[in-house]
């Protein structure tokens, strides 16, 4: 059975071990491990002791941002990912929030279709917002919560 808890610093070397498995442009280890100190909010899904996926979200407001989400591989398709944005949606309400916003690579059918199960709208893309080796566009997506 899945259980979320808030991330706690011993959790980020698995998270992002989860983080360069699944993300082809993966976050630097420096700006991963400091998100605690700049003030995200994240959450890890585990599986008995294992962690399998993480979210990692800002919020200001009336607004959260949904920063990274990611499943283990092997784990994909088996409901961690939505558990995890349920918690982050329900977490955001309790902060106040109204509105989710985040941007996926436009390549990313997977997540798009994985946002899209959730009733996220597609507001606008982004043209070249991703670069590096990888480029592409960002679509910007929100949901009303
Ligand atoms: C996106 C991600 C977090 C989803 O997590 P997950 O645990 O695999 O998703 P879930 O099992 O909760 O899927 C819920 C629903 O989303 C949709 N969905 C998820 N993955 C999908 C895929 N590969 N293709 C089509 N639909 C998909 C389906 O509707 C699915 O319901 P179903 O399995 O009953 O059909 C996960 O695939 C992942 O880690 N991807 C790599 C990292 C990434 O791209 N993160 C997003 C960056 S913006």
């Amino acid at each position: 059975m899945y259980k979320i808890s808030l991330m706690d610093p011993s959790d980020l070397e698995a998270s992002y071990d989860i983080e360069k498995r699944t993300n082809p442009s993966p976050w630097s280890k420096e700006n991963f491990f400091s998100s605690f100190e700049v003030g995200h909010k994240s959450l890890v899904c585990k599986l008995k002791k294992r962690i399998v996926g993480f979210v990692i979200y800002s919020n200001f407001k009336k607004e959260s941002h949904l920063l990274s989400i990611a499943v283990d591989k092997d784990l994909q398709r088996k409901g961690a990912g939505s558990l995890l944005l349920k918690s982050m949606i329900s977490q955001s309400k309790a902060l106040g929030a109204k509105k989710i916003l985040l941007e996926v690579r436009m390549k990313n059918k997977s997540a798009i279709a994985f946002y899209n199960n959730f009733k996220f709208v597609e507001d606008a893309v982004r043209v070249g917002y991703y670069t590096g080796s990888d480029p592409d566009d960002a679509l910007l997506m929100s949901l009303d919560i």
